[in-house]
């Protein structure tokens, strides 16, 4: 398994370009399945997840061309398949956003149930109730939601809690629904607002996308459209985090500073100097971070995904601070491993005490997921020495080239691979 080997110590200077946002990407290569029309994307990624999610629609019969650099063309005029395996699902969570779409244009869908992941239960209940309350019939049979409908009716729909995958795959079905659904309780996250967006270019009729309440007329048909994916906010916020802890200087070019107003807030508060353009961030950091407590919510909220990054920042911090998640059950997974590289945490249910220390030292740490593996790397690239990350199959999920990103301004990290470990 590939592994990455960090020296710390080097301060970063220079620019980065951010990637089009994953979180945005998958829903939108799943909306693909509503039309027959041809769906030309730009800023299309190239992670692990956007991979799986080719493979899963390739085997469903939709015909995919990845031209090269980040563009990627769907063709769903010949869909065969109307289920997503377990094979697939397992890897992938958000591989239930087929569902939707796949239900609304075709009247069935057998996706496999996703099941427990590393950051907690994760359940698909809110995803199932607001299909059913579109008149799906729903079964669970054999580890599959089996959903079948002639055609869906537009209903109001309130989840219990604000999903995120959950409001896009109501959205998604809604579209081709006969009338008028209402989301209330939605997701606000500006990658439901990039999907919406693109729905909107295919022909849907949408309103309210970016707030609590969505409004879907539904539509006959969708057809062709082209859309460039928004930037990555979490990716660049990982990357401001990396120069908050070593010091220096960065521009993050093709960014979208508008998305990460919570993110940046911190950040200024923990000392870093942030400039803003339309499309760029400037971050620098001179001396040690100031600790910054803060609480995950929804967005416009402190974002989960940015947890573990700002907590690597605490760990050298001046001060102690106060970290709550709120959204997912088990996301502190990184604090055993920040731990074996002298940082001080303690935990307590949903409250993380971080007491910074004046530098970490390197250690051979395991990466547990996504965002908990790009903690890893931060607090190595501030460590005293050499840190080695292992198991970094999950940052492949969803950082694009993160070690040619980080080399070209000036740290110390090579991959090692398997060929060569
Ligand atoms: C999405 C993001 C993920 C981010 C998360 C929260 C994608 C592909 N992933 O995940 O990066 O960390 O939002 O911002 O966009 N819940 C239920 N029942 C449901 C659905 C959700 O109980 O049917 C719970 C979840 O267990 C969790 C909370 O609701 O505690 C929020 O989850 P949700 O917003 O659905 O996360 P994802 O969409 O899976």
């Amino acid at each position: 398994m590939d592994k990455l080997l960090i020296t710390g110590g080097n301060r970063l200077n220079g620019e980065i370009a951010v990637s089009g946002a994953k979180n945005a990407a998958l829903p939108i290569l799943c909306a693909s399945l509503l039309t027959p029309g041809t769906i030309a994307l730009e800023n299309v990624p190239a992670l692990k997840d956007i991979d799986t999610t080719v493979r899963l629609l390739s085997r469903m019969g939709v015909q995919i061309n990845r031209n090269g650099d980040h563009a990627t063309t769907l063709d769903a005029s010949q869909v065969h398949s109307l289920e997503a395996p377990y094979d697939l699902v397992k890897t992938m969570r958000a591989s239930i956003l087929v569902l939707g779409p796949l239900l609304t244009r075709f009247g069935q869908a057998r996706v496999s149930l996703p099941g427990g992941c590393a950051i907690g239960q994760r359940p698909v209940d809110q995803h199932i109730k607001g299909l059913a309350a579109l008149g799906a019939e729903i079964s669970i049979e054999h580890g599959f939601v089996v959903a079948k409908a002639k055609r869906l009716k537009g209903a109001v729909i309130r989840t219990d809690m604000v999903t995120v995958t959950g409001t896009e795959n109501l959205m998604m079905a809604a579209t081709l629904a006969d009338g008028q659904t209402i989301l209330e309780n939605a997701a606000r996250e500006p990658e439901i607002t990039d999907l919406a967006e693109l729905l909107i270019k295919m022909g849907a009729r949408i309103q309210g996308h970016g707030t609590d309440r969505i409004a879907i007329d539904g539509v006959e048909s969708l057809h062709s459209a082209e859309h460039t994916i928004v930037a990555d906010r979490i990716e660049a916020g990982t990357f401001l985090c990396a120069v908050g802890a070593t010091g220096g200087e960065i521009v993050l070019r093709k960014a979208a500073p508008e998305t990460m107003g919570a993110t940046i807030d911190k950040l200024l508060e923990a000392g870093m100097r942030i400039e803003c353009g339309t499309d760029w961030i400037r971050g620098s950091m001179t001396g040690r971070p100031k600790a910054v407590g803060f609480r995950t919510y929804e967005y416009p909220s402190f974002p989960t995904d940015m947890q573990a990054q700002v907590m690597a920042l605490n760990t050298i911090a001046h001060g102690t601070a106060v970290i709550v998640e709120n959204i997912f059950e088990n996301r502190y997974m990184h604090v055993q491993e920040l731990g074996r590289m002298g940082a001080k945490i303690d935990i307590d249910g949903h409250t993380a005490v971080v007491t910074g220390v004046p530098a970490l030292s390197g250690a051979t740490v395991m990466a547990t997921d996504l965002r908990a593996s790009a903690s890893l790397v931060i607090a190595g690239l501030a460590a005293r020495g050499e840190t080695t990350v292992e198991r970094i199959y999950h940052l492949d999920r969803g950082y694009e080239r993160m070690e040619h990103k980080l080399r070209s301004v000036g740290a110390n990290i090579q991959r090692i691979t398997r060929e060569t470990a």
